[in-house]
């Protein structure tokens, strides 16, 4: 079935805000005695910040109540909005400036299909607010992947079947999310190594996009 939209996670796809979050988390769990490293950290890809820092609390020695984790996530949010002030366009990732013209010269749409509530506020900074079709974030949703209430709600505001759907993620989580979906799911980054994902690559500049959208137009 051919691919008519193609939805991108935004945090570790689009640009490397990714790491901004880990930093960011990390200043918190440190502050706490909370062990976290980036083994932890993969398990937060893609889900939502209340979540993240249920996961970075399993580990923690005492209890904390439901006050001091909206404490806790606001901290983290304060911290990761400042870190965001240095954001350029340079932090875009590589290839994805070059698979967006390529798509859009090939009629495809593109959205955002995103867990963060920051979504937008990112997209402006790094010039890519007006790239997109649809931008589907934290704020328009109420599970966080691996429910695919984003993607459903990205290809449902495009009018295009799931079955015409491709989503580019960095994060398990997300690529479940796709699959959920009934979506065609591409893994770059640490979902790469995800075997549940349809096609796998490091980043965008090394997947061979027009051999996957071909491909995919010719099967049923
Ligand atoms: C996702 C990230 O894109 O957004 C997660 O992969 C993050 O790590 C989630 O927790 C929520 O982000 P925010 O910006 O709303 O805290
Ligand atoms: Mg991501």
């Amino acid at each position: 079935m051919s691919i008519r939209a193609v939805i991108f996670d935004l945090d570790g796809v689009i640009v490397s805000t990714d790491e901004y979050h880990f930093h960011a988390w990390k200043m918190i769990a440190d502050r706490e005695g909370i062990p976290f490293d980036r083994t932890t950290n993969e398990a937060l890809r893609g889900v939502s910040r209340m979540e993240s820092l249920e996961i970075i609390l399993r580990k923690a020695t005492r209890a904390y109540s439901p006050g001091e984790k909206k404490e806790l996530a606001e901290q983290k949010n304060n911290f990761y909005r400042e870190s965001l002030n240095d954001l350029t366009p340079g932090e875009i990732l590589p290839g994805v400036l070059d698979v967006l013209a390529s798509l859009k010269a090939r009629g495809i749409k593109v959205a955002i299909g995103s867990s963060s509530r920051n979504a937008k506020a990112i997209l402006s900074k790094i010039g890519l607010d007006k790239s997109f079709d649809e931008i589907v974030d934290g704020t328009d949703i109420s599970r966080s992947k691996p429910d695919p209430e984003v993607f459903s709600l990205g290809a449902e505001r495009l009018g295009i079947s799931p079955e015409e759907c491709l989503v580019v993620e960095d994060a398990e989580a997300g690529i479940d999310a796709a699959l959920a979906a009934g979506m065609r799911a591409l893994g770059v980054g640490s979902a790469a190594q995800y075997p549940k994902s349809h096609y796998a690559y490091p980043d965008l500049e090394a997947t061979p996009l027009d051999e996957i959208l071909n491909r995919e137009a010719t099967t049923d």
